[in-house]
Protein backbone atom coordinates (compact mmCIF):
# COMPACT_ATOMS: atom_id res chain seq x y z
CA UNK A 1 0.00 0.00 0.00
CA UNK A 2 1.68 3.55 -0.91
CA UNK A 3 1.84 5.69 2.09
CA UNK A 4 2.98 9.04 2.47
CA UNK A 5 6.23 9.23 4.74
CA UNK A 6 8.03 12.15 6.15
CA UNK A 7 11.44 11.81 4.78
CA UNK A 8 13.26 14.58 6.62
CA UNK A 9 12.88 17.56 8.07
CA UNK A 10 14.20 20.91 8.59
CA UNK A 11 13.79 24.14 11.06
CA UNK A 12 15.05 27.94 10.75
CA UNK A 13 14.51 30.41 13.39
CA UNK A 14 15.55 33.72 13.08
CA UNK A 15 19.00 34.62 15.33
CA UNK A 16 17.65 37.50 17.37
CA UNK A 17 16.33 36.67 20.44
CA UNK A 18 13.56 38.30 23.05
CA UNK A 19 13.43 37.02 26.56
CA UNK A 20 10.41 37.37 28.96
CA UNK A 21 12.62 39.83 30.67
CA UNK A 22 13.10 41.82 27.48
CA UNK A 23 9.60 41.88 26.70
CA UNK A 24 9.13 43.07 30.73
CA UNK A 25 10.46 46.56 29.24
CA UNK A 26 8.15 46.92 26.36
CA UNK A 27 5.18 45.76 28.15
CA UNK A 28 3.51 45.58 31.30
CA UNK A 29 4.08 41.99 31.83
CA UNK A 30 6.42 39.66 33.88
CA UNK A 31 8.18 36.41 33.19
CA UNK A 32 6.48 34.91 35.93
CA UNK A 33 2.95 35.68 34.65
CA UNK A 34 4.13 34.28 30.95
CA UNK A 35 5.66 31.43 31.94
CA UNK A 36 2.93 30.42 34.62
CA UNK A 37 0.19 31.17 31.86
CA UNK A 38 1.84 29.89 28.35
CA UNK A 39 5.18 27.91 29.27
CA UNK A 40 6.81 30.84 27.53
CA UNK A 41 10.61 31.37 28.33
CA UNK A 42 11.78 33.08 24.75
CA UNK A 43 10.50 34.01 21.17
CA UNK A 44 12.39 34.55 17.87
CA UNK A 45 12.60 37.66 16.01
CA UNK A 46 13.11 37.90 12.76
CA UNK A 47 14.90 41.12 11.85
CA UNK A 48 13.08 44.29 9.56
CA UNK A 49 13.24 43.77 5.78
CA UNK A 50 13.28 39.79 6.72
CA UNK A 51 10.18 37.73 4.84
CA UNK A 52 7.91 34.56 5.92
CA UNK A 53 9.83 33.15 3.19
CA UNK A 54 13.47 33.90 3.74
CA UNK A 55 12.93 31.96 6.81
CA UNK A 56 10.79 29.25 4.95
CA UNK A 57 13.57 28.91 2.34
CA UNK A 58 16.45 27.85 5.27
CA UNK A 59 13.93 25.26 6.85
CA UNK A 60 13.41 24.00 3.57
CA UNK A 61 16.92 23.92 2.27
CA UNK A 62 17.60 22.08 5.62
CA UNK A 63 15.20 19.44 5.52
CA UNK A 64 16.05 18.86 1.58
CA UNK A 65 19.74 18.03 2.71
CA UNK A 66 18.63 15.86 5.53
CA UNK A 67 16.27 13.78 3.47
CA UNK A 68 19.09 13.94 0.86
CA UNK A 69 16.80 14.94 -2.14
CA UNK A 70 17.92 17.85 -4.21
CA UNK A 71 15.49 20.86 -5.41
CA UNK A 72 14.78 19.34 -8.88
CA UNK A 73 13.08 16.31 -7.46
CA UNK A 74 10.54 18.34 -6.02
CA UNK A 75 7.55 18.68 -7.47
CA UNK A 76 5.27 20.98 -5.36
CA UNK A 77 6.03 23.31 -2.37
CA UNK A 78 3.29 24.12 -0.34
CA UNK A 79 3.58 26.74 2.10
CA UNK A 80 1.45 26.96 5.23
CA UNK A 81 1.97 30.51 6.21
CA UNK A 82 -0.99 34.24 7.06
CA UNK A 83 2.09 36.37 7.07
CA UNK A 84 3.33 35.50 3.15
CA UNK A 85 6.24 38.45 2.63
CA UNK A 86 3.60 40.12 -0.30
CA UNK A 87 -0.33 40.18 -0.25
CA UNK A 88 1.17 38.54 -3.20
CA UNK A 89 2.74 36.29 -5.24
CA UNK A 90 2.94 33.50 -2.69
CA UNK A 91 5.55 32.59 -0.51
CA UNK A 92 5.26 29.46 -1.56
CA UNK A 93 6.62 30.68 -4.85
CA UNK A 94 9.36 32.99 -3.30
CA UNK A 95 10.85 29.84 -1.69
CA UNK A 96 10.81 28.00 -5.22
CA UNK A 97 12.83 30.59 -6.30
CA UNK A 98 15.07 30.77 -3.24
CA UNK A 99 15.70 27.07 -3.05
CA UNK A 100 16.23 26.43 -7.02
CA UNK A 101 13.31 23.81 -7.13
CA UNK A 102 12.89 25.01 -10.90
CA UNK A 103 10.24 21.72 -11.57
CA UNK A 104 8.32 23.01 -8.51
CA UNK A 105 4.76 24.13 -8.94
CA UNK A 106 4.07 26.23 -5.60
CA UNK A 107 1.54 27.71 -3.63
CA UNK A 108 0.14 29.56 0.11
CA UNK A 109 -2.17 27.76 1.99
CA UNK A 110 -3.39 30.09 5.30
CA UNK A 111 -5.48 27.82 8.33
CA UNK A 112 -3.47 30.17 10.76
CA UNK A 113 -1.79 27.63 13.39
CA UNK A 114 -3.56 24.18 11.69
CA UNK A 115 -1.53 25.04 8.15
CA UNK A 116 1.05 22.44 8.75
CA UNK A 117 -1.57 19.44 9.38
CA UNK A 118 -3.84 21.11 6.75
CA UNK A 119 -1.38 21.44 4.55
CA UNK A 120 0.17 18.02 5.34
CA UNK A 121 -2.65 16.43 4.98
CA UNK A 122 -2.99 17.90 1.18
CA UNK A 123 0.07 16.71 0.10
CA UNK A 124 -0.89 12.80 1.36
CA UNK A 125 -4.10 13.47 -1.05
CA UNK A 126 -2.35 14.30 -3.82
CA UNK A 127 1.08 11.68 -3.19
CA UNK A 128 -1.35 9.01 -2.49
CA UNK A 129 -3.43 9.61 -5.83
CA UNK A 130 -0.28 9.63 -8.02
CA UNK A 131 -0.42 13.31 -8.60
CA UNK A 132 2.77 13.86 -7.37
CA UNK A 133 5.98 12.16 -5.99
CA UNK A 134 7.48 14.37 -3.87
CA UNK A 135 6.69 17.24 -2.47
CA UNK A 136 7.46 20.07 0.15
CA UNK A 137 5.71 21.39 2.89
CA UNK A 138 6.55 24.25 4.68
CA UNK A 139 5.53 26.49 7.75
CA UNK A 140 6.53 29.81 8.18
CA UNK A 141 5.26 32.94 9.90
CA UNK A 142 6.68 36.34 11.21
CA UNK A 143 4.10 37.77 13.84
CA UNK A 144 6.44 39.41 15.90
CA UNK A 145 6.20 42.56 13.21
CA UNK A 146 2.19 42.23 13.63
CA UNK A 147 2.33 42.49 17.65
CA UNK A 148 1.23 45.73 19.28
CA UNK A 149 3.98 45.59 22.25
CA UNK A 150 0.92 47.39 24.30
CA UNK A 151 -1.66 44.49 23.71
CA UNK A 152 -0.01 42.46 26.48
CA UNK A 153 -2.79 39.83 26.12
CA UNK A 154 -0.93 38.76 22.55
CA UNK A 155 2.07 40.21 22.58
CA UNK A 156 3.59 37.44 24.84
CA UNK A 157 2.47 34.65 22.85
CA UNK A 158 4.48 34.55 19.65
CA UNK A 159 7.67 34.20 17.70
CA UNK A 160 8.82 33.42 14.61
CA UNK A 161 10.08 30.63 12.71
CA UNK A 162 9.91 28.18 9.88
CA UNK A 163 10.02 24.38 9.93
CA UNK A 164 9.97 22.20 7.10
CA UNK A 165 9.23 18.45 5.93
CA UNK A 166 9.61 16.67 2.56
CA UNK A 167 6.89 13.63 1.57
CA UNK A 168 7.66 11.09 -0.23
CA UNK A 169 5.29 8.17 -1.32
CA UNK A 170 6.53 4.63 -0.50
CA UNK A 171 4.80 1.17 -0.38
CA UNK A 172 4.36 -0.56 3.17
CA UNK A 173 3.24 0.36 6.90
CA UNK A 174 5.22 3.33 7.57
CA UNK A 175 3.66 7.23 6.81
CA UNK A 176 1.12 9.06 7.22
CA UNK A 177 -2.25 6.61 8.52
CA UNK A 178 -4.82 9.05 9.12
CA UNK A 179 -6.04 12.57 8.56
CA UNK A 180 -8.87 14.83 9.84
CA UNK A 181 -9.63 18.52 9.34
CA UNK A 182 -12.19 20.93 10.90
CA UNK A 183 -13.39 24.26 11.01
CA UNK A 184 -15.38 27.00 12.35
CA UNK A 185 -16.43 30.39 10.68
CA UNK A 186 -18.42 31.60 12.92
CA UNK A 187 -16.05 31.72 15.46
CA UNK A 188 -13.67 33.56 13.25
CA UNK A 189 -13.84 36.63 15.06
CA UNK A 190 -12.21 35.32 18.41
CA UNK A 191 -8.81 35.62 16.79
CA UNK A 192 -8.07 37.69 14.18
CA UNK A 193 -6.16 40.72 12.54
CA UNK A 194 -8.83 43.45 10.90
CA UNK A 195 -6.84 45.67 9.36
CA UNK A 196 -4.61 45.08 5.93
CA UNK A 197 -6.75 42.62 4.22
CA UNK A 198 -9.14 43.31 1.60
CA UNK A 199 -12.38 44.73 4.17
CA UNK A 200 -9.93 47.04 5.87
CA UNK A 201 -7.18 47.97 3.65
CA UNK A 202 -4.34 50.62 5.48
CA UNK A 203 -3.70 53.40 3.91
CA UNK A 204 -2.88 56.97 4.43
CA UNK A 205 -6.58 58.49 4.73
CA UNK A 206 -7.52 55.89 7.64
CA UNK A 207 -4.80 54.94 9.19
CA UNK A 208 -5.83 57.10 12.48
CA UNK A 209 -9.16 55.17 12.61
CA UNK A 210 -7.99 51.61 12.04
CA UNK A 211 -7.28 48.46 14.92
CA UNK A 212 -3.61 47.67 13.46
CA UNK A 213 -3.49 45.32 16.23
CA UNK A 214 -4.41 41.12 16.61
CA UNK A 215 -7.88 40.76 18.26
CA UNK A 216 -7.74 37.63 20.89
CA UNK A 217 -10.74 36.11 22.77
CA UNK A 218 -7.50 34.59 25.06
CA UNK A 219 -10.48 32.94 27.47
CA UNK A 220 -12.98 31.99 24.75
CA UNK A 221 -10.10 30.47 22.12
CA UNK A 222 -8.52 28.53 25.37
CA UNK A 223 -11.71 26.77 25.51
CA UNK A 224 -12.10 26.08 22.03
CA UNK A 225 -8.46 25.34 21.63
CA UNK A 226 -9.15 21.99 24.01
CA UNK A 227 -12.36 20.99 22.82
CA UNK A 228 -11.15 20.93 19.11
CA UNK A 229 -7.64 19.60 20.12
CA UNK A 230 -9.62 16.96 21.79
CA UNK A 231 -12.13 15.54 19.12
CA UNK A 232 -9.45 16.00 16.41
CA UNK A 233 -7.36 13.48 18.48
CA UNK A 234 -10.02 11.25 19.30
CA UNK A 235 -11.31 11.37 15.49
CA UNK A 236 -8.23 10.55 13.97
CA UNK A 237 -7.56 7.47 16.45
CA UNK A 238 -11.20 5.93 16.28
CA UNK A 239 -10.46 5.94 12.10
CA UNK A 240 -6.70 3.96 12.81
CA UNK A 241 -8.55 1.82 15.02
CA UNK A 242 -6.09 3.32 17.68
CA UNK A 243 -6.46 4.29 21.36
CA UNK A 244 -4.23 6.61 23.10
CA UNK A 245 -2.20 4.07 24.60
CA UNK A 246 -0.83 3.14 21.11
CA UNK A 247 0.48 6.81 20.49
CA UNK A 248 4.42 6.50 20.61
CA UNK A 249 4.60 10.50 20.74
CA UNK A 250 1.98 13.48 20.68
CA UNK A 251 3.42 16.25 18.34
CA UNK A 252 0.85 19.13 19.48
CA UNK A 253 0.63 22.72 18.04
CA UNK A 254 3.02 25.19 20.61
CA UNK A 255 0.61 27.51 21.42
CA UNK A 256 0.28 27.20 25.14
CA UNK A 257 1.32 24.50 27.90
CA UNK A 258 -1.71 24.91 29.59
CA UNK A 259 -3.86 24.15 26.86
CA UNK A 260 -1.32 21.26 25.75
CA UNK A 261 -1.46 19.79 29.21
CA UNK A 262 -5.57 19.92 29.25
CA UNK A 263 -5.91 17.97 26.61
CA UNK A 264 -3.16 15.49 27.29
CA UNK A 265 -4.98 15.16 30.72
CA UNK A 266 -8.68 14.36 28.87
CA UNK A 267 -6.96 12.23 26.47
CA UNK A 268 -5.21 9.92 29.27
CA UNK A 269 -1.86 10.64 27.88
CA UNK A 270 1.03 10.29 30.38
CA UNK A 271 3.78 13.65 29.72
CA UNK A 272 6.72 11.73 28.94
CA UNK A 273 4.58 11.33 25.34
CA UNK A 274 4.33 14.72 24.88
CA UNK A 275 6.76 16.86 22.96
CA UNK A 276 6.81 20.85 23.77
CA UNK A 277 9.29 22.85 22.90
CA UNK A 278 7.11 26.10 23.39
CA UNK A 279 9.97 27.23 26.32
CA UNK A 280 12.49 28.41 23.12
CA UNK A 281 9.84 29.68 20.34
CA UNK A 282 7.11 30.73 21.47
CA UNK A 283 3.89 30.03 18.72
CA UNK A 284 5.20 30.29 15.74
CA UNK A 285 1.83 29.60 13.64
CA UNK A 286 1.80 27.07 11.25
CA UNK A 287 5.67 26.25 11.59
CA UNK A 288 5.41 25.05 15.46
CA UNK A 289 4.70 21.19 14.61
CA UNK A 290 7.59 21.06 11.94
CA UNK A 291 9.73 23.04 13.95
CA UNK A 292 8.91 20.31 16.87
CA UNK A 293 9.03 17.51 14.64
CA UNK A 294 12.67 18.66 13.55
CA UNK A 295 13.54 18.89 17.50
CA UNK A 296 12.34 15.64 17.86
CA UNK A 297 14.24 14.09 15.24
CA UNK A 298 17.48 15.76 16.36
CA UNK A 299 16.65 14.58 20.26
CA UNK A 300 16.51 11.10 19.22
CA UNK A 301 12.59 11.19 20.03
CA UNK A 302 11.34 9.05 17.06
CA UNK A 303 12.59 5.78 15.74
CA UNK A 304 11.34 4.11 12.61
CA UNK A 305 7.75 2.79 13.58
CA UNK A 306 6.82 5.34 16.59
CA UNK A 307 3.32 5.84 15.87
CA UNK A 308 3.23 9.94 16.17
CA UNK A 309 0.02 11.77 16.72
CA UNK A 310 -0.06 15.68 14.96
CA UNK A 311 -3.04 17.70 16.48
CA UNK A 312 -3.58 21.36 15.61
CA UNK A 313 -5.84 24.26 16.32
CA UNK A 314 -5.80 28.15 14.95
CA UNK A 315 -7.70 30.56 14.11
CA UNK A 316 -10.42 30.34 11.56
CA UNK A 317 -11.03 28.58 13.50
CA UNK A 318 -9.41 25.43 11.89
CA UNK A 319 -7.82 22.24 13.74
CA UNK A 320 -7.21 19.28 12.24
CA UNK A 321 -5.13 15.87 12.96
CA UNK A 322 -2.46 13.34 11.78
CA UNK A 323 -1.60 10.06 12.59
CA UNK A 324 1.32 8.74 11.24
CA UNK A 325 4.11 5.26 11.79
CA UNK A 326 7.30 7.46 11.69
N1 LIG B 1 1.01 39.85 31.53
C1 LIG B 1 0.45 40.07 32.74
N2 LIG B 1 -0.87 40.07 32.94
C2 LIG B 1 -1.66 39.82 31.89
C3 LIG B 1 -1.15 39.58 30.60
C4 LIG B 1 0.24 39.60 30.45
N3 LIG B 1 0.82 39.37 29.27
N4 LIG B 1 -2.19 39.34 29.77
C5 LIG B 1 -3.31 39.45 30.50
N5 LIG B 1 -3.00 39.73 31.79
C6 LIG B 1 -3.88 39.92 32.92
C7 LIG B 1 -5.28 40.34 32.52
O1 LIG B 1 -5.36 41.73 32.31
C8 LIG B 1 -6.08 39.90 33.71
O2 LIG B 1 -5.92 40.83 34.76
P1 LIG B 1 -7.14 41.17 35.75
O3 LIG B 1 -7.45 39.88 36.45
O4 LIG B 1 -6.57 42.23 36.62
O5 LIG B 1 -8.25 41.63 34.85
C9 LIG B 1 -5.37 38.62 34.16
O6 LIG B 1 -4.05 38.67 33.58
C10 LIG B 1 -6.06 37.35 33.68
O7 LIG B 1 -6.40 37.55 32.31
P2 LIG B 1 -7.06 36.39 31.46
O8 LIG B 1 -7.17 36.84 30.05
O9 LIG B 1 -8.30 35.93 32.16
O10 LIG B 1 -5.91 35.28 31.61
P3 LIG B 1 -5.95 33.79 31.22
O11 LIG B 1 -5.72 32.95 32.41
O12 LIG B 1 -7.13 33.44 30.37
O13 LIG B 1 -4.64 33.67 30.30
C11 LIG B 1 -4.07 33.56 27.96
C12 LIG B 1 -4.55 34.44 29.13
C13 LIG B 1 -2.66 33.07 28.29
C14 LIG B 1 -4.04 34.41 26.72
C15 LIG B 1 -5.04 32.35 27.82
O14 LIG B 1 -6.37 32.80 27.77
C16 LIG B 1 -4.73 31.55 26.58
O15 LIG B 1 -3.73 30.90 26.50
N6 LIG B 1 -5.64 31.55 25.59
C17 LIG B 1 -5.39 30.93 24.32
C18 LIG B 1 -4.77 31.98 23.43
C19 LIG B 1 -3.83 31.44 22.37
O16 LIG B 1 -3.13 30.48 22.54
N7 LIG B 1 -3.79 32.17 21.26
C20 LIG B 1 -2.85 31.83 20.22
C21 LIG B 1 -3.47 31.49 18.92
S1 LIG B 1 -4.70 30.27 19.05
C22 LIG B 1 -3.81 28.91 19.20
O17 LIG B 1 -2.71 28.84 18.75
C23 LIG B 1 -4.36 27.79 19.95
Amino acid sequence: MLRTRIVGTGQYLPPRILTNADLEKLTDTTDEWIQQRTGIKQRHVADPGVGSSDLGAEAAKRALANAGISPDQVELIICSTMTSDYLFPSAACLIQDKIGAKRAAAYDLNAACSGFVYAVTMADALIRSGVHKTILVVGADIMTNRLSWEKRDTAVLFGDGAGAAVLQGEEGERGVLSTYLGADGASYDLLYLPAGGSKHVICCENIDNLDLGIVMSGRELFKKAVAAFCDAAENVLRATGMTIDDVDLFVPHQANTRIIFSVAERLGLPREKIFVNIDRTANTVAATIPIALDDAVQQGRLKAGDRVLLVAFGAGLTWGSVMMRW
